[in-house]
């Protein structure tokens, strides 16, 4: 009978998914291990090393109870009968592939550390977003353990998105599980059936699975790639890029979510996972399969250059010792995460054209300073806007945080070097209102409003 879950990987999606499963299932014992001892300091720590909305709640519940955080990986594997693997899965840097393929040496290093420890035979997870077929190498490494032991292997995508994990999980849209052994299938399904409907667990083969976690996350970036291409042609033409989608999106078949034009996606996952079905088209003799899906990055890479070439061409063609306010550097709201947020790009080309760049963020301050340690140039942080915003030229909103729309404008404005411009990457701020306080306002795919 099922009673210990392990989970290799205390990250963002292993921290909180584990958590939720113990919640959900108090009957069994949840163990998140991780070679970064750090990280698992901080999970036993009441400053948890993510920022989520309702995780430290969840995480109070639980933690001690039947959700533990751990150093001790041998011990975890050895007590395991389901080990989780959520380790990263980052785009390769060297050799064959570098720039696209999956550097799969984390997983594979975990494959020999169960090996290493297991004592009785379990079944492993891949909850890491991994190419299709590596359930067959890390079958290969499983099987190699000389002692007999039997590993049967689980695909188990995770779709949660940073900032509403927890509410993703605890009702997700579906839950995907794919393997040969129908056993195994159940057991992991079992789980989950703790609080999610059977008719919401979805199960397919092994490759299926594998492959429609890489396929969802294309095709959430292509749509965010297709509103930004469109959002520039609405700046030349007059069309309005929220008037386009609001009306596109009513045709049930197109759907309202996933629309919102901006500076471009960010996050760990959606460059990295999209180059990496790039690569694999072209490993399996898919040339034109691997382009199509390419341009979903090349767009989205354009999209904050253009905005910076805006920034550019309509404070004269020159930055250069002017102060700009960038509000927001995480790559979405309700997140603390900054990984392939657009904000690193943006303020990196900023530097370059020599401005002074004064970035402004709720919870993202840290891990900006560490984004841009080596970059060069006037920078400095503040988690106050209105200190940020002093004696600025231009304030760049690229994060849609909600805080950003409530602050005082006019107040703003006031300290604010004239003419005043704002560049709304996220079509967050009522334009008319910051027109009529005096600002140029620059949002995405809409008309500019200008002073002169
Ligand atoms: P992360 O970098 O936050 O966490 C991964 C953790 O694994 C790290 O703490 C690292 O120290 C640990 N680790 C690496 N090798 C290890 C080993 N040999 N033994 C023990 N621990 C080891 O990554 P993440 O954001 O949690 O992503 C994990 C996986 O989930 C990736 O494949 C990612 O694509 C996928 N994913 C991420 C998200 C997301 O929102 N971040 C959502 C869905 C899927
Ligand atoms: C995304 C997916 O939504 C998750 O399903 C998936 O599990 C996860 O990637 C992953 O595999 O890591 P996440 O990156 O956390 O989740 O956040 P999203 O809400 O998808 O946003 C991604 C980026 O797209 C953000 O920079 C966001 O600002 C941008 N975006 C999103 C837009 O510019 N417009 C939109 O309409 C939606």
């Amino acid at each position: 009978m099922l009673k210990n879950i392990v989970c290799i990987g205390a990250g963002y999606v292993g921290g909180p998914t584990m958590a939720v499963i113990a919640d959900r299932c108090p009957e069994y014992t949840v163990t998140v291990v991780d070679i970064n001892a750090a990280r698992i300091e901080a999970w036993n720590s009441g400053n948890l090393p993510i920022y989520e909305p309702g995780l430290e709640e969840v995480v109070r519940r639980c933690r001690g109870r039947n959700l533990f955080y751990s150093g001790d990986i041998a011990g975890a594997i050895r007590q395991a009968d389901v080990i989780f693997v959520s380790v990263n899965t980052p785009t390769k840097t060297f050799g064959t592939g570098a720039g696209k393929a999956a550097d799969l040496q984390y997983l594979e290093k975990t494959a020999r550390s169960i090996i290493k420890y297991a004592e009785s035979d379990k079944i492993v997870v891949e909850k890491s977003t991994l190419p299709v077929r590596t359930a067959q190498a890390l079958g290969r490494v499983l099987e190699a353990n000389g002692r007999g032991l039997k590993f049967r292997i689980v695909s188990n995508p995770e779709f949660l998105a940073e900032g509403t994990a927890i509410r993703d999980l605890n009702a997700p849209d579906r839950v995907l599980i794919g393997g040969l052994d129908a056993d195994a299938i159940e057991t992991v399904a079992s789980i989950y059936a703790h609080w999610v409907p059977r008719e919401k667990i979805i199960t397919t083969n092994l490759w299926s699975s594998e492959l429609t976690k890489l396929v969802s996350n294309a095709l959430l970036a292509q749509r965010v790639s297709s509103v930004n291409s469109i959002s520039a042609l609405c700046e030349k033409t007059g069309a309005d890029i929220d008037e386009v989608t609001a009306a596109a999106g009513l045709d049930s078949r197109i759907g309202k979510k996933f629309l919102k034009a901006g500076i471009g996606f960010g996050g760990s996952c959606f460059k990295k996972d999209i180059l990496n079905l790039v690569y694999l088209c072209g490993y399996y003799g898919l040339p034109e399969v691997a382009a199509y899906w390419e341009q979903v990055v090349k767009m989205n890479d354009f999209q904050a250059k253009r905005f910076v070439g805006k920034m550019l061409s309509s404070m004269f063609n020159t930055v250069a010792d002017k102060r700009i306010a960038v509000f927001g550097f995480a790559f979405k709201a309700d997140t603390g995460d900054t990984r392939e947020s657009p904000a690193i790009a943006v303020t990196r080309q900023l530097l370059e054209e020599h401005a002074l760049v004064r970035i402004c963020d709720p919870k993202a301050i840290e891990n900006a300073r560490l984004d841009l340690a080596e970059t060069e140039g006037d920078v400095s942080f503040f988690t106050d806007p209105y200190l940020a915003a002093e004696g600025t030229h231009a304030i760049a909103l690229l994060t849609d945080w909600q805080e950003f729309r409530n602050l005082d404008y006019r107040k703003l404005y006031d300290m604010m070097e004239k003419p005043a411009f704002i560049f709304d990457g996220r079509n967050l701020l009522d334009a008319g209102m910051l027109f009529d306080i005096g600002f140029n306002v620059y949002p995405i795919g809409k008309k500019e409003r200008t002073h002169f």
